[in-house]
C-alpha cells in the first residue's frame, strides 16, 4: 500500500551521475563516484523539501559491479520496501552494468512499489549534466500512483528494467528497450505512460539468496569468426557450474564453440545460448535441431547469465 505522500529512499551506489571531472567541457576521463547521495540531491532544487531519505549502499564505478554489492543493495531495498511509509525507491548507479542490476533486481524482487534506477552519461560537473534531471524525473515516478516494479528513469524516459539495454557509450540517450518502446515519458515533471507498469513475479530463489561467494559460477562466451573451445574447455577446468553462449545472429554458435559447449554439457555444466546482438533475442524453431543448446529466448547474454545463477542457486532451503 502506497502512501499520499510518502518518504522516497534514494540508494546510491556510485556511477558517472556522481562523477567529477576538472574541466567542465570533459565528458571522458572523470572518476567516477565521487559524490554521496546527499550532494546529488542538493543539486537539484525541485528535491529540497521533499520527504527524502537516503543511504550509501556502495561507491563506486558500476563496470566493477560485483554480486556481494547486488546482495546489499537488493536487501537494502527489500528493508525499505517492506516499510508502509516508503512510497518508493530510487537508486543511483553507473550506466555500464545498469541492465544488469535493473534485471537482478528485477528477478529477485519483483517489487509492487516503484523501483527507479537512474544514472547519468555525463559527470556532475559537466557543462550540461544530465544527472540533475534524470534524479528529479526518478523521484517523480518513484512518486507516482500505481507506479510499481523495477524501472530505469533515463534522459526523459521510463524503461522496464526487464528490457533495459545500454545501446550507446557516450551520448545521453544511451539506453533502449528494444522493439517493447518506453513505459513512459516525462515532460516538464509530468509523466505521460504508453503502457501498463510491469508487473512480474520473483524468481523462488530471490527470496533465500546464499551468501554471495556461494553464488553459482556462470560466465558468458561470445561466438565469433575464428572461435575455438578454447575459453569453454579452459572454464570447465575451472570449475564453472554454467555456461551463456553468447551467439550470432539469432544465437547460432561457431562449430569450434558447439563441440566444447557439448564437452561441457557432458562434464554438468548448464550451457544456455542467447545472441550477442544489440536488440533482439533468440527465437527458437519449431522444431530444434538435434544438439542445439537450449536458448534464453529474449534474454540478453547477461541477463541469461543472471536467470542461470539464479536457477543453479536451486530451490529455497
Ligand atoms: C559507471 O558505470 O559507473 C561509469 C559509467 C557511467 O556511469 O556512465
Amino acid at each position: 500500500m502506497q502512501s499520499a505522500a510518502g518518504i522516497v529512499v534514494i540508494l546510491g551506489t556510485g556511477g558517472t551521475i556522481a562523477g567529477t571531472a576538472a574541466d567542465p567541457a570533459r565528458h571522458v576521463g572523470y572518476q567516477a563516484a565521487q559524490l554521496g547521495v546527499e550532494a546529488l540531491i542538493a543539486a537539484v532544487p525541485p528535491l529540497q523539501g521533499q520527504a527524502l531519505e537516503t543511504e550509501t549502499v556502495a561507491r563506486m564505478d558500476s563496470s566493477d559491479m560485483d554480486h556481494a554489492t547486488w546482495a546489499l543493495l537488493a536487501a537494502a531495498s527489500a528493508r525499505h520496501l517492506a516499510r508502509p511509509e516508503v512510497q518508493g525507491i530510487v537508486i543511483t548507479h553507473g550506466t555500464d552494468t545498469l541492465e544488469e542490476t535493473a534485471y537482478f533486481l528485477h528477478r529477485v524482487l519483483a517489487p509492487d512499489k516503484p523501483l527507479v534506477l537512474t544514472a547519468a552519461m555525463r559527470p556532475a560537473t559537466a557543462l550540461s549534466a544530465d544527472g540533475p534531471q534524470n534524479l528529479c524525473d526518478a523521484v517523480a515516478v518513484a512518486r507516482a500512483p500505481g507506479a510499481c516494479g523495477v524501472l530505469a528513469v533515463l534522459a526523459g524516459r521510463v524503461l522496464a528494467g526487464s528490457e533495459l539495454r545500454k545501446v550507446h557509450g557516450y551520448r545521453v540517450q544511451a539506453f533502449s528497450t528494444g522493439d517493447a518502446g518506453p513505459l513512459g515519458v516525462l515532460e516538464d515533471g509530468r509523466l505521460r505512460t504508453f503502457r501498463d507498469w510491469p508487473r512480474a513475479r520473483a524468481h523462488p530463489a530471490g527470496a533465500h539468496l546464499p551468501a554471495p561467494e556461494r553464488w553459482p559460477v556462470v560466465d558468458v562466451v561470445t561466438s565469433h569468426a575464428g572461435a575455438t573451445g578454447r575459453t569453454i574447455d579452459g572454464l570447465v577446468a575451472t570449475g564453472v557450474q554454467g555456461i551463456v553462449v553468447a551467439g550470432t545472429g539469432n544465437g547460432s554458435v561457431h562449430a569450434g564453440l558447439m563441440a566444447a559447449a557439448h564437452r561441457a554439457q557432458a562434464a554438468g555444466v548448464v550451457v544456455r545460448r542467447s545472441s550477442r546482438c544489440q536488440l533482439g533475442g533468440v527465437v527458437e524453431a519449431a522444431e530444434p535441431a538435434p544438439g542445439v543448446l537450449p536458448s534464453s529466448g529474449e534474454l540478453t547474454a547477461v541477463q541469461a547469465r543472471i536467470e542461470l545463477m539464479l536457477d543453479l542457486m536451486g530451490p529455497p532451503p
